[in-house]
């Protein structure tokens, strides 16, 4: 048994090794306690380097668990912080290059030819060995102040992230300038979307994403999806990680459902919340740019066509939809069958431990 960023390796019950095997993109998954973090092997040789990340004070880490509209909020940071007035010449540059995604190595290191990404990163590093680490390079130099995204929990992150604030925010509690002091610290931004929703959008991606390539049934992804065996899971776990810091001041955490909803009041708080002065008109003009429609027709900027060749299985994503697929919430009422609600009601009364999260989710 290793030890992998103070967690260990253990061996996967059957039924987990079994489900993960449908995700024929992968050459294996491990997984790790405490908490049973299920990710690709390649985990294994980035954990170091990955816990070991510095973040600098002026960066914001966005960390979810995928599919709960990571996307979408990580252009809304991106803009917010950089493009306030819709003109910076970077904004057409594709968006994880603008912000980078800390452990996407560990991701598509499989993927032989990497695309236009790897083009871009020999030309920038041309002295960099490639075999190893671009991602985290890239992380790295990006320029600040940095939006980075991650899919990683708290534990399996640098400790500086959140804690490093803690003996100060003691102190701060009594002071005046709580508000000014708090924007010296990095900030995270984590969202909550409901996980029959994650699990549908989840499914979708793991089909046309090749570094995935799920080949079994909808009802064997509900099950990996439920009993952890998709990467990154178990989704519980993963926003306990964050619900129960969410007294922290540096964090913040957002849910899909009410950024749908009362979208310019949810924006504000966010702006608010990053120390940010944008004007109401502003706001508005922001909330139009990240909107699902005028998003899904910049999808370039996401995965360029010639990228999409190398990352996607372009048969399904022709079939299927691509990456943005519907940007709706509670598809799940329409796509579950009743046996599958049935399956998620018991488990989320099971897993979920604070019933606000659902209410949050479902009252709106
Ligand atoms: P669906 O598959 O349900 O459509 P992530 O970025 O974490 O991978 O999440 C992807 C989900 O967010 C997809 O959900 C995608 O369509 C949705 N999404 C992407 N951009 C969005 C936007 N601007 N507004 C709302 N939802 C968005």
């Amino acid at each position: 048994m290793s030890i992998v960023s103070n967690h260990n390796v253990v061996k996967m019950s059957p039924r987990v090794e079994d489900l993960a095997k449908l995700f024929k993109g992968k050459p294996g998954m491990i997984q790790l306690q405490p908490k049973g973090w299920a990710l690709p092997l390649a985990f294994e040789r980035y954990s170091k380097d990955i816990k070991e990340f510095p973040f600098y004070e002026d960066d914001t880490i966005l960390m979810t668990m995928p599919k709960s509209g990571t996307t979408w909020i990580q252009e809304i940071l991106w803009t917010m912080k950089n493009n306030a007035k819709l003109d910076h010449p970077m904004a057409s540059v594709p968006l994880n290059r603008r912000s980078p995604f800390l452990e996407v190595d560990i991701l598509v290191e499989q993927i032989q030819h990497r695309g236009t990404i790897a083009e871009m990163f020999s030309q920038q590093y041309p002295d960099f060995d490639q075999s190893y680490g671009m991602g985290l390079h890239v992380a790295r130099k990006a320029p600040r102040p940095r939006v980075i995204k991650t899919h990683l929990s708290f534990s399996l992150i640098s400790d500086s992230a959140l804690s490093n604030t803690k003996v100060l925010i003691d102190k701060m509690r009594k002071s005046n300038h709580t508000k000014t002091l708090f924007l010296m610290f990095l900030q995270i931004v984590y969202v909550i979307r409901d996980p029959r929703d994650v699990c549908i959008s989840y499914h979708h991606h793991c089909r046309i994403f090749k570094y995935e390539d799920f080949q079994g049934t909808f009802d064997q992804f509900v099950d990996a999806f439920i009993e952890g065996a998709v990467t990154y899971a178990p989704y519980w776990a993963h926003v306990k990680a964050a619900w129960e810091r969410r007294n922290h001041p540096n964090l913040h955490i957002l849910f899909y459902e009410k950024m749908k909803k009362n979208t310019k009041e949810e924006f504000m708080k966010l702006s608010k919340f990053l120390g940010l002065d944008i004007s109401d008109a502003q706001m508005d003009k922001i909330i139009e740019y990240t909107s699902f429609s005028e998003m899904k027709k910049r999808d370039i900027h996401v995965i360029s066509p010639r990228d999409a060749h190398v990352m996607l299985n372009l048969v399904r994503a022709n079939e299927e939809g691509g990456f943005f697929r519907q940007g709706t919430s509670g598809s799940w009422k329409s796509t579950l069958n009743e046996d599958q609600k049935e399956k998620f009601n018991v488990w989320i009364e099971k897993n979920c431990f604070d019933k606000v999260i659902m209410e949050n989710i479902t009252n709106l």
